[in-house]
């Protein structure tokens, strides 16, 4: 009779507690000028270990995983790509191996020696789907890749590490640290070359979500809410998978930035972005839609575009949200992206400029 009574009490207590903090840290995240003199400053290093325990445990269970399966412009993309570009004989990593999907496509065109490699807990669902399937030639390893090594080279790096705003699953310094350290001079990364877009979109009136200061709701006017604009850059941020949310993109759609993975080096990525788009469909800026290409240069791409028909559909595309301007056509917006880590789209900030 005492001890669940006391056992009560204490859950009670460290409920109370838990929720203290928790508003506490909300508060906290609202006042910018104090959050320094409570965590840390958030470094790369830092950055790239919070990330890693979320991956591990993101990727861990079937939920992630058969929604990349079920992709069917993504797997098609990769069945192509590595059927063209692996050849019989090859040595290959596969970067995040996940089910084990990619390194099986490499075995059956013939690779003499596949690492399937993986730091989740996926990995050992990956090895019985092998055994399953007569998949002999591939030896998983479970580990973070930064920590994988093997005395020979390869010929070919597999990997698909694309976030819904490309950089936000670590794909660049993953793939980088492999590549300068295991892949064999001449050798391929599949896919190698990115565009990464972030283009002025007006969206489908019926589903944009406005600000909430922007609403009137049967005459229950939002607008004093305007006071008290989120600081949580999250606020800015939305996603959709949605084909219909994105009406149409004010201008021609450009890169704002091309990668060849390659050649790239960690420094080349830059902490500002400046694009311009001339108007050439008028309408209203509500967002810039960001979005991906990627590709093998050899003809094979695979989209996230808001505005592809073919587009994999299991990416989001995510929207920088903007105060709702109007533009003419042949006005020109004008957008400048800051960023500190390209891992950590809430280091993102954007600008749009006076129009011209
Ligand atoms: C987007 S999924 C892709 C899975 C699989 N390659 C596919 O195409 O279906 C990424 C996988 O990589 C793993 N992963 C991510 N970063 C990793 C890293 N640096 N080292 C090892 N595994 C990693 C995750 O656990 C996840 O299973």
């Amino acid at each position: 009779m005492l001890l669940p009574t006391l056992q009560r009490l204490s859950a009670g207590f460290f409920l109370g507690l838990r929720r203290g903090l928790g508003r506490c840290g909300d508060w906290l995240h609202e006042q910018p000028r104090l959050t320094g003199w409570f965590y840390p400053p958030r470094d790369d290093e830092a950055v790239e270990a919070d990330y890693r325990e979320f991956n591990l445990r993101y990727f861990a269970g079937f939920g992630e995983q058969e929604k990349m399966l079920a992709d069917r412009p993504r797997m098609d993309f990769y069945h192509a790509a590595i059927t063209q570009l692996v050849r019989p004989g090859d040595r290959v990593i596969d970067l995040g191996t996940g089910t084990g999907i990619l390194a099986a496509f490499a075995a059956r065109r013939g690779a003499a020696k596949v690492y399937a490699i993986d730091h989740s807990g996926i990995l050992k669902h990956a090895r019985r789907l092998a055994d399953a399937n007569q998949i002999e030639t591939v030896e998983f390893v479970s580990t973070h890749s930064k920590n994988f090594t093997i005395e020979e080279k390869v010929d070919v790096i597999l990997h698909e590490q694309m976030g819904d705003y490309l950089f936000d699953e670590a794909m660049v310094p993953n793939v980088l640290d492999l590549r300068d350290r295991l892949l064999r001079p001449g050798g391929l990364i599949v896919p190698n070359r990115f565009e990464f877009y972030c283009e002025p979109v007006q969206l489908n009136a019926e589903r944009r979500i406005p600000f909430i200061w922007e609403l009137k709701v049967h005459d229950y006017d939002y607008a004093c809410l305007e006071r008290s604009r989120p600081q949580d850059p999250q606020y800015y941020r939305h996603s959709s998978c949605d084909l219909g949310v994105v009406q149409h993109f004010l201008g021609v759609a450009e890169p704002a930035l091309t990668l060849d993975l390659q050649t790239l080096q960690l420094a080349d990525l830059p902490k500002e972005i400046r694009l311009t788009r001339t108007v050439v469909n008028a309408g209203r800026l509500d967002a810039f839609a960001v979005f991906f290409r990627a590709s093998t240069g050899d003809g094979l791409s695979l989209s996230s575009s808001p505005l592809d028909a073919g587009r994999a559909p299991h990416w989001g595309f995510r929207m920088l949200r903007t105060d709702a301007a109007e533009y003419a056509a042949g006005e020109v917006v004008e957008l400048t992206l800051t960023v500190k880590h390209w891992a950590e789209p809430d280091t993102w900030r954007w600008r749009v400029g006076t129009k011209g």
